[in-house]
């Protein structure tokens, strides 16, 4: 039985001390421990929210990482001081990070290895545009990203990924996927594991819905068979977050 996993990502949102106020709002709300709770602050707020989160069950993330171990990358993030930190969860390939900072499904799959080779849990981002959905190619197209994203993972890091099926059309616009929709490409995400490993890794992959997920529509989305959970961003700002992760 795969425990569901609900991470909030703050993308480029708050400041230190607006981070502890969220965190401090939150904490009380969140106690059940059937549920992995994850946030992911921006990088300059995870020393303040790894302190305020001790003694709950809250985890951290970051929302990026380089996949290079350390020189002159001017203004990135190595694996090993996310680590150092105590931060446990880093978002590979957003569509964010796609779209405006050209990464790739090459630099996903680097960026994955690294983080998995540091013992961090990457949180591997794919989804489709609207036209593509219109073209009638999302199955094949987050098929070959969740491919390529695991290309050279074993078997057994397989099992740790976290894949967050994000279709591009439903970030930040209110125009949540039909749980039908989102269930049809979890699934499919999860076949193409099988094919690629073995039905039993991809049993215990998680495979995460993301897009304008909100305190009404979380309960139906995470009760589908192959939704592990949410990759939430405007609704994980507010303690609108804590009704998510309480979605049952
Ligand atoms: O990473 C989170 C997603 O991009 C979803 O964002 O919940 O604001 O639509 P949203």
């Amino acid at each position: 039985m795969r425990k569901k996993i609900v991470a909030g990502n703050w993308k480029m949102n708050m400041t230190p001390a607006k981070a502890v106020e969220l965190i401090d709002s939150l904490k009380n709300e969140i106690n059940s421990n059937e549920v992995d709770v994850v946030v992911c602050p921006p990088f300059v707020c995870l020393p303040a929210v790894l302190e305020a989160v001790k003694g709950t069950n809250i985890a951290v993330g970051a929302q990026n990482m380089h996949f290079e171990e350390n020189g002159a990358y001017t203004g990135e993030i190595a694996p090993s001081m996310l680590v150092e930190l105590g931060v446990k969860y880093v978002i590979i390939g957003h569509s964010e990070r796609r779209q405006y900072f050209a990464e790739t499904d090459q630099t996903v799959n680097k960026k994955t290895l690294k983080a998995l080779e540091h013992g961090l849990v990457p949180v591997v981002c794919v989804g489709e545009s609207l036209e593509e959905r219109q073209q009638g190619v999302t199955i094949d197209l987050v098929r070959l990203q969740t491919k390529i994203a695991l290309k050279d993972v074993t078997a057994e890091d397989a099992k740790k990924v976290v894949i967050a099926y994000e279709p591009i059309w439903a970030i930040g616009t209110g125009m949540t996927a039909t749980s039908a929709q989102a269930e049809e490409v979890c699934a499919a995400i999860r076949q193409v594991i099988a094919e690629v490993y073995s039905k039993e890794v991809a049993d215990e992959v998680r495979v995460q819905y993301g897009g304008s997920v909100n305190g009404g529509n979380a309960n139906e989305l995470f009760n589908m068979g192959n939704i592990d959970g949410g990759l939430v961003g405007g609704a994980s700002l507010k303690p609108e977050f804590a009704s998510i992760v309480n979605y049952k």
